[in-house]
């Protein structure tokens, strides 16, 4: 505790992403891991070039104890297929790692992550990039961009660039595929799907 997380870190890097997840489960950082299921850490080829950075895990993915494996999940999958990047190559991981939820009846619903817990959080995706060192991160959607790269970095402004910040690798901006769930005009969700894809499409250069 006398040095703070950047002495941890070290150890962490050295033992790598098994050691790190280990490390993880018993982080009380924050209050999330109260009332979570469990864990959900990030998952992919210690060799991945391309690192996919969602919000924090939904439902499924608590129950689960995998990233991306409910409905935005199979949406993602989707899109990267048709713009031809690999999943299965991918470290696939979340800018918070507990799920947040109101719970509605028997129903838990998606809370949004605060800035005070995605602070938290960013310790433990900074060390996952640590060891990983991708050629390329994607961030889906405002909480991944700002866990990555702090306030003042705009989905709106940014979207389908490659941004490269000092110290840091690329980061390619892009919204999150729950986005596209979520809207109810069919011309509009299919408008913006294919934007998205053309978005991942910029990732195909770094795998
Ligand atoms: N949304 C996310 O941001 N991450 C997941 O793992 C699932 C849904």
């Amino acid at each position: 505790p006398k040095f703070g997380p950047a002495f941890e870190l070290e150890t962490a890097d050295a033992k790598g992403l098994d050691d790190l997840k280990l490390q993880a489960e018993t982080c009380t950082r924050c209050d999330l891991y109260k009332n979570a299921t469990q864990l959900v850490f990030g998952e992919g080829p210690r060799t991945a070039d391309i690192v996919l950075v969602g919000e924090q895990p939904g439902d499924r993915e608590d129950l689960a104890g995998k990233p991306f494996v409910g409905p935005a999940g199979r949406l993602l999958d989707q899109c990267l297929e048709e713009a031809g990047v690999d999943r299965s190559r991918c470290y696939v991981t979340n800018a918070v790692k507990h799920f947040k939820f109101e719970p509605r009846g028997k129903r838990r619903m998606h809370s949004k992550p605060n800035a005070g817990e995605i602070q938290r959080c960013a310790w433990w995706l900074g060390a996952e990039l640590e060891i990983l060192q991708p050629k390329l991160v994607v961030a889906l959607g405002a909480t991944a961009l700002y866990s990555l790269l702090g306030p003042k970095v705009k989905v709106t402004a940014e979207r389908g660039r490659v941004l490269q910040p000092a110290n840091h690798p690329p980061v390619l901006v892009t919204i999150h595929p729950s986005y596209l769930l979520r809207i109810r005009d069919e011309e509009d969700a299919n408008v913006n799907r294919a934007n998205f894809v053309k978005d991942l499409t910029n990732a195909t250069a770094f795998q």
